[in-house]
């Protein structure tokens, strides 16, 4: 047997038997293939054509925060000048569509304080134009964790209610300048990872820290990630709500969120572990999708946090109900789950009271869940796609699904080579594998319209800087050289047998 997404010649080596039982039909012919990217981690430009500071181009330059390499997204892979190039390079691949992200305060450099900034807009129109001109459909997120440094400056950012506002403000202009052609709109990118990151560890700005474990010098209170998420599921709705009145008719698009999905395995088949790995989940994903979609917070989290979450209004809760229109899932890893509310965990990620007492590992017994890579947090697990999707598709009712990122990432070591870096057959190993898990879901009616990889390009991979690379395009940050991998042919090939896109 053969498996079906690779070229004979590697397929062979690189999957196993049970890997390979796939079927191309599991897509429907109007799928949606693409790369991912964002505007922070792309763009550069950070201070081109009249663009305001945002709050990683504050943090980035701080000493101290992108410890790894000292670096920041000043320049990245300057896509703000060689956008065109990109889209050349996604039209070769073949890819029907792109996800990428608006750097709010490239159009808004002082939030509503100001007047927008027009280059902005433009900058936006002409990728838009650029992208629809190959055929290849915008699929927008309007934040993917940069806010303006103004607004931070002035309230805090998503501690504020004051943020809801300025947010649908924003949507508000993108809908308008951009959605006669844009019809997949969405609002946040990972708010999971962005308040424990932001609010929580400290790890991201604006720096804050509750975390009762490391080194936690700001912040005042346990409760600041969840008024955080809080007003970023409000500000999610607020949108969502001028997007349906406003635009939506007329527009005919579309509007979901993206959140960041592990999978969570129970490490045995206890009740108690089995119990850890919905807190697990129920801590992370459900705590934004079921305020959005059923007006009120996971039940998981009620029962042990009830007293810190804030609560939502009345009128609130009508809003937020059938709050989108499709959930938007990155998913990279998978973990086994213990218990710790009954048991004495290792202190750490997960287990404080506020996540939901649960601590993961990658191995049981020294035996790995899927294969280690070089990433601590990153294994190859490709089963973990079928079953988080399943997961989402059972929770959720089946609400339409998109894989916003899936992707593998390698560090750039100081021995890496580049003809190592570009024959990165473990990438395409991994993205295979996590397609042919999709198409088993989805052949099992999990209704997942579109699958992005992430990325088109390597880029600023946030705190580990330049270090991490997951394009399926090697950059050569001296030159800002694009070259394909071994993954972009791949991608390629597989697109053109698999992916019917014309
Ligand atoms: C998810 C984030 O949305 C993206 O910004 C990041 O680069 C990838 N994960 C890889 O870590």
């Amino acid at each position: 047997l053969q498996m079906f997404f690779l070229p004979p010649s590697i397929s062979s080596k690189l999957l196993t038997r049970k890997q390979s039982l796939g079927n191309p039909s599991g897509f429907p012919s109007n799928f949606l293939l693409g790369t991912a990217s964002s505007a922070y981690q792309y763009e550069g430009g950070y201070m081109s054509d009249g663009k305001g500071l945002n709050n990683w181009d504050v943090y980035s330059h701080k000493p101290g925060n992108i410890i790894v390499d000292g670096s920041n997204g000043d320049v990245a892979v300057d896509h703000y000048h060689q956008y065109l190039g990109d889209v050349d390079l996604m039209h070769s691949l073949g890819v029907n569509s792109y996800r990428f992200s608006i750097s709010w305060s490239r159009i808004l450099p002082q939030g509503r304080f100001r007047e927008v900034n027009v280059a902005g807009i433009n900058f936006y129109n002409n990728l838009i134009d650029a992208l629809l001109l190959k055929g290849i459909k915008p699929f927008v997120t309007l934040t993917h964790f940069d806010f303006p440094q103004e607004l931070e400056d002035r309230y805090g950012s998503w501690l504020s209610p004051q943020s809801q506002e300025d947010f649908a403000y924003f949507a508000d202009i993108c809908f308008k300048s951009f959605g006669d052609r844009v019809k997949y709109w969405v609002t946040f990118n990972e708010p999971d990872f962005q308040v424990t990151f932001g609010y929580r560890t400290g790890k991201f700005p604006p720096s804050r820290c509750s975390w009762p474990f490391g080194n936690c010098t700001y912040g005042d209170s346990e409760k600041e990630p969840f008024i955080a998420a809080h007003n970023i599921i409000l500000a999610h709705t607020a949108a969502v709500h001028i997007y349906r009145t406003k635009y939506q008719e007329m527009q005919g698009g579309s509007i979901g969120i993206v959140l960041h999905c592990s999978w969570y395995e129970p490490i045995s088949n206890s009740i108690a572990d089995k119990l850890a790995a919905e807190r697990a989940l129920s801590f992370s994903i459900n705590w934004f999708l079921d305020p959005i979609i059923f007006g009120r917070y996971p039940p998981e989290m009620q029962s042990i946090i009830g007293s810190i979450l804030p609560e939502f209004s009345t009128t609130e809760k009508e809003k937020l109900k059938k709050g989108l229109d499709f959930i938007g899932i990155n998913h990279y890893a998978s973990y086994y789950v213990h218990d710790c509310m009954f048991s004495v965990c290792e202190p750490g990620s997960g287990t404080s009271k506020t996540e939901g007492f649960w601590a993961k590992s990658l191995e049981k017994n020294g035996t790995p869940l899927g294969e280690l890579t070089e990433l601590d947090w990153l294994n190859v697990y490709p089963q973990g796609m079928e079953k988080i999707v399943t997961y989402i598709k059972e929770r959720y009712n089946n609400i339409p699904m998109i894989i916003t990122e899936n992707g593998y990432g390698d560090v750039n070591k100081a021995d890496s080579t580049t003809e190592e870096l570009l024959h990165d057959v473990k990438r395409v190993q991994y993205i295979a594998g996590h397609l042919n898990a999709l198409s088993t879901a989805i052949r099992k009616e999990a209704d997942v319209r579109g699958y992005f990889a992430w990325s088109l390009l390597d880029n600023f991979e946030w705190n580990f800087g330049y270090t991490v690379r997951f394009g399926l395009y090697h950059v050569d940050y001296k030159t800002l050289t694009r070259r394909p991998k071994l993954s972009a042919t791949w991608y390629k090939k597989f697109i053109s047998e698999h992916g019917k896109v014309k």
